[in-house]
């Protein structure tokens, strides 16, 4: 990746493009919202991730959930580039809990597709809860 230009080292079209395809992986009976997401890992891996929906609908997993579960279940690793997308085909932000996961996963670092472009993790969730504030108790209690 051009440490000067991060996001230009990525193949937006392609990541945008899987997404659109995961979200016919969707199952969504009930909102009859599909979400795809798409990421690549640091070391290039392909990821995506489909809604999966519940009768009892507060343990729907999103997206998210499913590309997550797809990065620790191939090896591991950290999300570089992110992307989620309607059934219109429209780039979408992800829900609050979310970002949350993805900063687990990602960290700062992480680039994230938006409606209005490219940003980084830090814009997406600012000032966000993470490890080091495990960390830094843990080690202040030692
Ligand atoms: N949804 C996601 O999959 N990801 C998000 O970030 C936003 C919301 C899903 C959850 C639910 O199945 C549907 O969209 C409607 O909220």
């Amino acid at each position: 990746m051009d440490a000067a230009d991060p996001a230009g080292a990525v193949d937006w079209a392609g990541l945008r493009a899987a997404a659109r395809d995961a979200v016919d992986q969707a199952y969504a009976p009930y909102s009859d919202f599909k979400v795809g997401a798409a990421a690549f890992a640091d070391d290039g891996r392909l990821l995506t991730g489909a809604n999966i929906e519940n009768a009892a609908y507060g343990v729907t997993l999103c997206a998210e959930c499913s590309l997550v579960s797809a990065l620790v279940m191939s090896g591991g690793g950290r999300f570089a580039a992110f992307t989620c997308v309607n059934a219109l085909g429209e780039t979408i932000m992800p829900c609050g809990r979310c970002r949350q996961i993805l900063w687990e996963h990602g960290g700062p670092e992480l680039l994230v597709d938006t409606p209005i472009g490219v940003v980084p993790m830090t814009e997406v969730l600012p000032q966000a809860f993470g490890p080091g504030d495990l960390d830094h108790v843990r080690e202040a209690q030692r």
